[in-house]
């Protein structure tokens, strides 16, 4: 409860770290611009209902990705927005996400 107090009194900076491995970034990043109306500038959320994805782990993102796509895991907007994409689309999209590194800091 305290790091959650600590983090929504917090104040998120965002920065570029390193390139993902295999991905296409750049191609990830013109994937992202269509994300990006809700989640947030580079992935920053500030949405109600709607998580950050910058500085998510690359995995993570492609997994709950590939979930959408494929029914196991079911949200009204998510459903639809990840049934056209392509495993390419899915990796390049979150290593963009991944490569920005969020840091926590107390007001
Ligand atoms: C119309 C708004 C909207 C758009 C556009 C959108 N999303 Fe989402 N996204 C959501 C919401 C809302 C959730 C939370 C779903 C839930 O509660 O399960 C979500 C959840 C996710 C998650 C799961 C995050 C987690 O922490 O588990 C991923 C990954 C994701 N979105 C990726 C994307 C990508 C990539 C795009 C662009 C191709 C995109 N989204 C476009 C609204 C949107």
């Amino acid at each position: 409860m305290k790091l959650f107090t600590l983090i929504s009194a917090g104040l998120l900076c965002v920065s570029l770290t390193s390139s993902a491995i295999s991905a296409d970034v750049q191609a990830g990043a013109k994937v992202g611009q269509t994300c990006v109306m809700c989640h947030g500038e580079n992935g920053l959320a500030t949405m109600a209902g709607t998580p950050s994805l910058a500085g998510q782990s690359e995995i993570y993102l492609v997994n709950q990705l590939k979930h959408f796509r494929d029914g196991s895991r079911v949200n009204e907007v998510m459903s639809i927005i990840a049934k056209p994409l392509s495993d390419a689309d899915i990796d390049n999209v979150s290593a963009w996400f991944s490569q920005f590194q969020v840091e926590l800091k107390k007001r």
